[in-house]
């Protein structure tokens, strides 16, 4: 068999499709009309969600002697979101059309001033993609044409709407209407929800959920430390659901308005080389990365520059994954200094130390946060696996198979297991064997309907590493089976104890 393989060039329309054809992600309340920047993860999505968790709990907690686990509540006492500083600070900058009713990111709105010969005739505006820069040529080159100007065209230089000048924001057409003058300058919006806990509705019993899961750890670091026998440097990892209201929740599970993540604050001495600590968490989370699969080739680092720290913050340093609509942040990863516990400890009036028996010193341990969305993660996943082939057959047959090439350790299922012939009971029966034996370990699959290709076909799309056949040489000959590699379309025969022994080997 030859092949060639590509991904094709509307990448994100492909995975949409797929995901929503094979039941991997679903639009939330799709039947209401949908609800923007919210998602529901169908019978194979959950599946490849629960194993990007589980290989992250394994690997983060319990594979590691210094990573305790917890898990704390979505709401929490509203005093924990103003010690943290998100109820004052945790806002982005928003933009208000006031035509169309649309609102903005101020950071992700791009205008800029289109000058010729020195006089600037007007103002253009788009939003944030992969070619603003072209976009802004091209708005401003239209301009320049509608208004029937002679002249060079000065450069254009882009800027987003957190720097315009108080007198341009009148001149700035808004991306709805294409005109100016309905642009608000832009104001903090904050993006945590805010709900009652109780019966009464007042402003007593306003409360958050979460944006975040690492407060839980920072509130209840006294509990573990009074409760967990840990000794600096450890962790407390948490793994679970967090909520922004996103002004413009895009690139569909990207930035959505709920998701769920996975975060580590690991609590070091505070005379400790946090610099080391730092670069060693961003080195494990990095393979980490390449160990569900994600390709090297595609993972970058971005430092944040000193001047845009937060004033606690040592340094932050993201990956980066190449999603088809650009490169972006999938994993920061912080040395926040002691700030988060030293916010607690003069909130709550309680002292948030440690008392470190090695140095015999009592005090407020420094942190290192490492902290990823699972919904990137998936996103990332499907990006980098999935691929569109032209395969030939040994007549020379061409076909288009879909591949989603994941790692063994993520996959939604480990496994198919066929009967070569549905009518022939002694094969079924076989089959079935085996299959019950493999679910109680793996999730595997059972498919007699139809060509065997047909049922390569249908487990290649959804990333099934593994086929096994049931023939008549099972039956008649040595009990072997036809094994057939996802990626390679190799088939070998193995036996019983082969394909358990590959199973044990690959997912972990
Ligand atoms: N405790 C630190 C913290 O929450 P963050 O950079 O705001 O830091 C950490 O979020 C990670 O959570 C991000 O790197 C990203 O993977 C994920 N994340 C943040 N906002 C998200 C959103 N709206 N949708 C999906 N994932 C998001």
């Amino acid at each position: 068999m030859s092949t060639t393989s590509a991904q094709p060039e509307n990448l994100m329309e492909a995975i949409v499709s797929l995901a929503k054809r094979r039941g991997f992600v679903f639009q939330s309340s799709e039947i209401y009309g949908g609800l923007n920047g919210f998602f529901d993860y169908g019978p194979l999505g959950v599946e490849l969600k629960k194993n990007i968790r589980d290989c992250w709990w394994n690997d983060m907690v319990r594979r590691r002697d210094d990573v305790v686990g917890i898990e704390t509540s979505i709401i929490m006492h509203p005093k924990v979101w103003q010690a943290s500083g998100h109820v004052a600070g945790f806002t982005d900058p928003l933009v208000d059309c006031k035509v169309s009713k649309q609102r903005y990111r101020a950071d992700q709105l791009y205008f800029a001033a289109v000058v010729v010969e020195g006089n600037t005739i007007g103002y253009v505006s788009v939003l944030e993609s992969e070619r603003t820069q072209e976009e802004l040529q091209e708005a401003a080159d239209k301009l320049k044409r509608k208004k029937a100007v002679q002249g060079q065209l000065a450069p254009i230089v882009g800027k987003d709407m957190t720097e315009a000048k108080p007198e341009e924001i009148a001149l700035i057409p808004s991306p709805a209407t294409g005109e100016p003058g309905s642009l608000t300058p832009p104001r903090a919006f904050n993006m945590m929800f805010e709900t009652y806990v109780g019966a009464l509705r007042d402003e007593s019993a306003v409360s958050y959920l979460r944006p975040e899961t690492a407060q839980g750890m920072f509130v209840d670091f006294k509990n573990v430390v009074d409760t967990g026998r840990v000794k600096l440097p450890f962790g407390i990892a948490q793994i679970g659901k967090s909520f922004r209201n996103e002004i413009t929740p895009r690139n569909y599970i990207f930035r959505s308005r709920e998701f769920e993540q996975m975060e580590m604050e690991y609590f070091i001495h505070e005379d400790a080389d946090w610099k080391a600590a730092h670069d060693g968490w961003i080195e494990w989370c990095r393979q980490w990365l390449l160990s569900i699969g994600l390709p090297e080739s595609h993972l970058s680092l971005y430092a944040h520059p000193k001047e845009k720290l937060a004033f606690y913050s040592k340094g932050t340093v993201d990956i980066m994954f190449k999603y088809p609509f650009g490169v972006q942040e999938l994993w920061g990863i912080a040395a926040r200094g002691n700030y988060d516990l030293t916010q607690h400890a003069t909130a709550s009036g309680v002292p948030q130390m440690f008392f470190d028996e090695p140095t015999k010193k009592k005090f407020t341990p420094h942190v290192i946060e490492p902290a990823v969305g699972v919904d990137r993660i998936f996103l990332a996943v499907l990006c980098s696996a999935y691929a569109e082939e032209e395969v030939a057959d040994e007549k020379g047959n061409k076909e288009k198979r879909t591949v989603l090439r994941l790692s063994p350790r993520i996959a939604p299922l480990k496994m198919a297991v066929f009967p070569l012939l549905k009518n022939k009971p002694e094969l079924v029966a076989r089959a079935e064997a085996l299959y019950k034996k493999l679910k109680r370990k793996y999730a595997v699959f059972y498919d007699e309907t139809g060509a065997i290709g047909k049922r390569y076909r249908r487990q290649d799309e959804i990333g099934t590493p593994w086929c096994v056949t049931i023939d008549f040489e099972t039956i008649e000959k040595d009990g072997s089976f036809t094994l057939r590699e996802r990626d390679s379309m190799q088939q070998k025969r193995v036996t019983e104890a082969d394909l358990f022994a590959l199973l044990d080997e690959q997912i972990y």
